[in-house]
């Protein structure tokens, strides 16, 4: 078994943690999470990642501000940090296999935040040993999560609107994007999605859009105004970001729907449904 919770419980109790207790990872939970980050390598869409759980050093911290990463991280006892091949697909299965690491850290009892910004040139680069063909595209903090958050953390939580998550009549459809899916009809579906919605998200922006077309589930990117024009979006490939966060849903949706002993499968098969802007696009398939 992957994990020892219930999966929907450990994904409602997930939160993006921001200050740790200075300590160090007890001996059985450091092995299990590198034995778990060990496994965890191919992702749904055909890239192969390598990820290392990595000792934090006062330095990091700095250098994260130095990066722009809108999260102010203390005291995190390590970081994850995965490195893969450029690739079509490749942010979405970074993003898939990352968040099962934060799942089962989560399983494990460790808080733990996503980091994003471009870490290719940055000193995570060096502590895993980057490729030239390899990029970073983003990082986790993990460790222990402090009893009493900061002052900080609130106002972060505040700023990215953290607590918000959009309506399913934002967020699912049915057969096409001008019908609102209920749960009702999307009957044993309706709890994979709910754990998709309750995600994290750049900004938490929660870009995920999904139509129901019988059995299938066509997944689109609405992309965010401005985090492809706007230069500090740009710098921080902001754009990238929601392709992660398309992982993080897919992870979520499939890994929710194999606890109901539903199986399927995902493809890159575009529909043709009519989409409503130009900024929503399709990304992926989950088929029966
Ligand atoms: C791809 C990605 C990148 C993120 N980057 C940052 C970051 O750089 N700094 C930060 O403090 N939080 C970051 N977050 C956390 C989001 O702000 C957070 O998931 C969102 O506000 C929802 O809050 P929750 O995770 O507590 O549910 C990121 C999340 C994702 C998925």
């Amino acid at each position: 078994m992957l994990f020892n919770k219930p999966l929907t419980d450990i994904i409602k109790q997930r939160f993006s943690c921001r200050t740790y207790l200075r300590k160090p990872f007890d001996s059985d939970t450091f092995a299990r999470l590198t034995d778990f980050i060990a496994s965890d390598q191919d992702g749904p869409l055909g890239n192969r990642t390598r990820f290392e759980l990595v000792s934090a050093t006062e330095a990091d911290a700095k250098a994260l501000r130095g990066l722009g990463t809108y999260g102010f991280i203390k005291g995190a006892t390590g970081f994850i940090v995965g490195a893969l091949c450029e690739n079509e697909s490749a942010l979405e299965d970074y993003g898939y296999l990352m968040e099962l690491i934060i799942l089962k850290a989560a399983d494990l009892g460790l808080g733990s935040c996503w980091l994003g910004g471009t870490f290719t040139k940055s000193r995570f680069a060096k502590k895993i040993a980057l490729n030239a063909d390899e990029i970073i595209p983003a990082v986790t903090s993990v460790g222990y999560a402090a009893q009493n958050p900061r002052w900080v953390d609130g106002k972060i939580r505040a700023a990215a609107g953290s607590d918000r998550r959009l309506p399913w009549d934002k967020l699912f459809f049915d057969g096409g994007f001008d019908t609102p899916l209920s749960k009702d009809v999307a009957d044993v579906y309706a709890m994979p999605l709910e754990m998709v919605r309750l995600g994290p998200s750049a900004s938490n922006r929660q870009p995920w859009r999904i139509v129901k077309d019988g059995d299938d589930l066509h997944f689109y990117l609405r992309r965010t105004r401005g985090y492809r024009t706007n230069n500090y979006a740009k710098m921080l490939k902001m754009d990238d970001l929601q392709r992660i966060d398309m992982g993080i849903a897919m992870c979520h949706f499939e890994l929710t729907l194999q606890g109901l002993g539903i199986d399927g499968r995902w493809v890159v098969n575009d529909p043709g449904i009519a989409t409503p802007n130009e900024l929503t696009e399709y990304s992926v398939s989950w088929v029966e």
